[in-house]
């Protein structure tokens, strides 16, 4: 027992080291190199070769944070100390709007006198900007280790009154993983708020406010999270009100796992939107909360991907189409290496509706008991209403004290055709926009933005199942992680916030290829060669 499993901790870091270094005269063994799946850019993009982008440098830093609204044509960015709204259709022209926010230096000083970071954590860091109401956004900062919150009327872009407590709310650290959403005048948040505190998934407003439980079972453990969404899964439902929020993070393991090397598993969680905590059991905690492992691997080198770093979800015609792609990466932070999966809805769905765990003498085990009844961790619909429960506060006891000491799924959800869509060494991805492209041939086309952690873009595009990189594109002369990206199919182009600005890149630059036989074998499904020159289809209305 014990050697095999000191055994695999190193067979796996072999198998790493060997796919990683490139070292050609080790592919003979044990795989050829036709079993190197790592996709390779078609072409290179320099930063000085970058046509058709426009660029937006404010008087701060770290443009974190940003907010597209399509209709009204604006892009909201958060930075330090600073907000701005930009013109989504060149983001340089100089009629932008903007609001300073600084820590004051009180603040400030209390901050560094806490002995924090004075280039990094002692300013405001905005993290947090959504739309509130018709007229307003909601916006939070770290303001220096004490986070604040405010409403910014966005005609005339100022602030509208006061500043809100905003302790509960945003982190203090600027680069503690983080995400929200604001729906219907609800605020969701999860994070890991204060440096000494445990992770929490929150509803923040209206009261009352609700949080994870942490004894006898705590849900969760040192979570990271990246991402979040809401499926408005009650959209044609025939039981009414069931919409759910998602959450997406990598957490330590709690149950045993088949890697013993690795310490920390990716997870996507849920609640319902309507849960208004219990009456006596789970008062003001959730009632509806349940996670579940997502795996990512690469079966030909039994690699296991555990980090998740980004999540698009991409939302069909109706929700149960919905399609999950996460980035992933290596717990060990001096390897780079990235996978993206993609995940149906509908089986992350059956997790959900599956077996739980249970804890059996201090080890996870699936619970085979009885399931008491209304399901712990189903919405509150018409059916629970026609048996008299109008809310989970009526949610009887037992389903309550189940809900308490079962958060965990038995079954994994497994990415589409059990594999990773695309695996890249070499290269940490760091953030994922997916967009679908209607083609000349008639296909509809899944087209993959992903950004590096060194300022890159990769433009890659799903062909008969296989993924190509069409292109990599450098956005910044100076290399610096890509820290936030939004799409607009509108605009057709990309956003993208990093520490020194943001980009507007173009969705595609079909003037780069010069020849119609590039044009082509590019593969570049925006692309199409009109005679004469290589064209963006989508420029064209006679196609
Ligand atoms: C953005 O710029 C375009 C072109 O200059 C202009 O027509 C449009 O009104 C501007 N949008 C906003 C929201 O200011
Ligand atoms: C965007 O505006 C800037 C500043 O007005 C201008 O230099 C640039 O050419 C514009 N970009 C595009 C693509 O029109
Ligand atoms: C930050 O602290 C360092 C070392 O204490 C000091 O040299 C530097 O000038 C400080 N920078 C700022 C912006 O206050
Ligand atoms: C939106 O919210 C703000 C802040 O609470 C409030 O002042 C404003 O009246 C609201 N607007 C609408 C249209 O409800
Ligand atoms: C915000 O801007 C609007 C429109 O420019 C102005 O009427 C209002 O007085 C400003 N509010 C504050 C608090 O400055
Ligand atoms: C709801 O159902 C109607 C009628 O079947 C359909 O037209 C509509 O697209 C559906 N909406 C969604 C969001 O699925
Ligand atoms: C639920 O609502 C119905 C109709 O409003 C009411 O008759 C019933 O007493 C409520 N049940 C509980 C448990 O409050
Ligand atoms: C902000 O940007 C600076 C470089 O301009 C970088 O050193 C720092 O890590 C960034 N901070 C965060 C929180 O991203």
């Amino acid at each position: 027992m014990g050697d095999q499993k000191s055994i695999q901790p190193l067979l796996i870091l072999l198998l790493i080291l060997m796919l990683l270094n490139g070292l050609s005269q080790l592919w003979a063994f044990p795989f050829s190199p036709s079993l190197d799946l790592d996709v390779i850019p078609r072409t290179t993009v320099f930063y000085k070769g970058m046509l058709g982008c426009n660029g937006f440098m404010g008087s701060s830093q770290n443009y974190s944070t940003l907010l597209l609204e399509e209709e009204a044509g604006r892009l909201y960015v958060g930075g330090r100390g600073a907000l701005y709204a930009l013109n989504t259709s060149n983001i340089s022209t100089s009629a932008n709007l903007n609001i300073d926010w600084n820590a004051t230096p009180e603040q400030k000083k209390q901050c560094l006198n806490k002995g924090r970071n004075n280039q990094t954590e002692c300013y405001n860091h905005i993290r947090f900007l959504q739309r509130y109401n018709e007229t307003h956004l909601y916006v939070c900062g770290t303001n220096a280790f004490r986070p604040l919150c405010a409403y910014i009327a966005t005609e005339g872009f100022n602030f509208s009154s006061g500043f809100e407590e905003g302790r509960e709310r945003c982190p203090y650290d600027p680069a503690k993983g983080y995400t929200g959403l604001l729906i219907d005048g609800e605020m969701f948040t999860a994070s890991q708020y204060e440096f000494r505190s445990s992770p929490d998934i929150r509803r923040n407003f209206p009261f009352p406010t609700l949080r994870t439980e942490e004894a006898p079972t705590r849900w969760l453990l040192e979570a990271d999270f990246v991402g979040s969404v809401l499926l408005k899964e009650s959209i044609n439902s025939s039981i009414g009100d069931d919409d759910k929020i998602y959450f997406f993070f990598t957490e330590r393991s709690q149950e045993q796992i088949a890697y013993p090397s690795q310490t920390k598993v990716s997870r996507v969680a849920r609640v319902c939107k309507n849960d208004w905590g219990g009456q006596r059991t789970l008062q003001r905690k959730w009632t509806t909360f349940l996670k579940a492992r997502m795996v990512c691997s690469v079966p030909e080198y039994e690699l296991h991907l555990n980090i998740l770093r980004d999540m698009f979800v991409l939302q069909g015609r109706d929700v149960q189409s919905s399609i999950f792609y996460g980035v992933f990466g290596l717990e060990w932070k001096n390897i780079k290496a990235s996978a993206i999966c993609q995940y149906a809805f509908s089986d992350v769905r059956r997790v959900f509706e599956g077996p739980y765990m249970e804890m059996q003498d201090s080890k996870w085990r699936e619970y085979t008991g009885k399931v008491p009844e209304p399901r712990p961790g189903s919405c509150i619909t018409d059916l629970h209403r026609s048996q008299g429960i109008n809310s989970s506060r009526d949610l009887p006891d037992s389903v309550l004290t189940f809900a308490r000491r079962h958060p965990l799924m038995a079954k994994q959800v497994h990415p589409t055709g059990l594999r990773t869509l695309m695996f890249k060494r070499s290269v940490n991805y760091v953030k994922i926009g997916v967009h679908k492209e209607p083609a000349l041939d008639g296909n509809l086309y899944t087209v993959l933005f992903l950004g590096t952690d060194n300022g890159w873009l990769h433009r890659a595009v799903e062909v008969d199942g296989e993924m190509h990189i069409i292109e990599e594109l450098q956005m910044f002369a100076k290399p610096q992680p890509i820290e936030s990206m939004v799409i607009s199919s509108v605009q057709r182009s990309i956003y993208i916030g990093s520490h020194s600005g943001v980009i507007q890149v173009p969705m595609s630059t079909c003037q780069r290829y010069t020849s119609c036989y590039e044009c082509v074998f590019a593969r570049d499904p925006f692309c199409g060669w009109d005679g004469r020159v290589c064209v963006e289809i989508s420029s064209r209305s006679q196609r």
